[in-house]
């Protein structure tokens, strides 16, 4: 375990956090889930800002303001469709963090937080999408000491377990 990666069971519109991190789609326009959650609870403005966008591709990344969420970012990610492995679905999802890393850090925020990205309405395998959630996390953190703290926000027992057992393989050095 590691300091700088917290799992949490929890509401990612609740973080007080420099950036959280959106499971959007394509057009960036809303939808459920997490997104959905995001949407109401940062207000109309975000929305707007969003339809300035020219929406993302998948594994993509943009960023907006926080508006009424107690963050200062939003990062709107799209990840992949799990559709049984063979679309490259894990590369675009190792993508989706880098790139949502890459975005926190030029934005100089220091603590970030993610959903259980494409593990909902996007079908993703829990247990490979975890795996690939904090490898790609600790592997950007010992590479970069931009960012102080990720937590991951788990809405449901099935993703907080599967983090819990997750990050015991995490480097105690990190
Ligand atoms: N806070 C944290 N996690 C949440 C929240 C919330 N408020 N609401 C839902 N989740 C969790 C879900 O339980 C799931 O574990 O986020 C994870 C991802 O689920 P989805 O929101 O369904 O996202 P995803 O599978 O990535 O599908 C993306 O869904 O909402 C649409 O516009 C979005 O089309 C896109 C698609």
């Amino acid at each position: 375990m590691t300091e700088r990666i917290a799992v949490i069971q929890g509401d990612i519109t609740l973080q007080q956090v420099d950036a959280i991190v959106n499971s959007a789609n394509p057009p960036l326009l809303g939808g459920g889930g997490v997104d959905g959650a995001i949407h109401q609870a940062a207000g109309p403005e975000l929305l707007a800002e969003c339809r300035g966008l020219g929406g993302c591709r998948t594994g993509e990344a943009k960023i907006t303001k926080g508006y009424n969420l107690f963050t200062h970012w939003v990062i709107h990610a799209v990840g992949p469709v799990w559709g049984g492995g063979g679309s490259s679905e894990e590369k675009l999802l190792a993508g989706w963090y880098r790139n949502s890393l890459t975005l926190a850090e030029d934005k100089l925020a220091r603590s970030v937080a993610f959903p259980a990205i494409s593990t909902g309405i996007y079908r993703f395998r829990v247990d490979l999408a975890t795996q690939i959630a904090v490898r790609e996390v600790s592997d950007f953190l010992k590479e970069n000491d931009s960012i102080d703290q990720v937590t991951f926000v788990c809405f449901n027992d099935e993703a907080y377990q599967a983090y819990l057992a997750e990050m015991k393989t995490v480097d105690v050095e990190l």
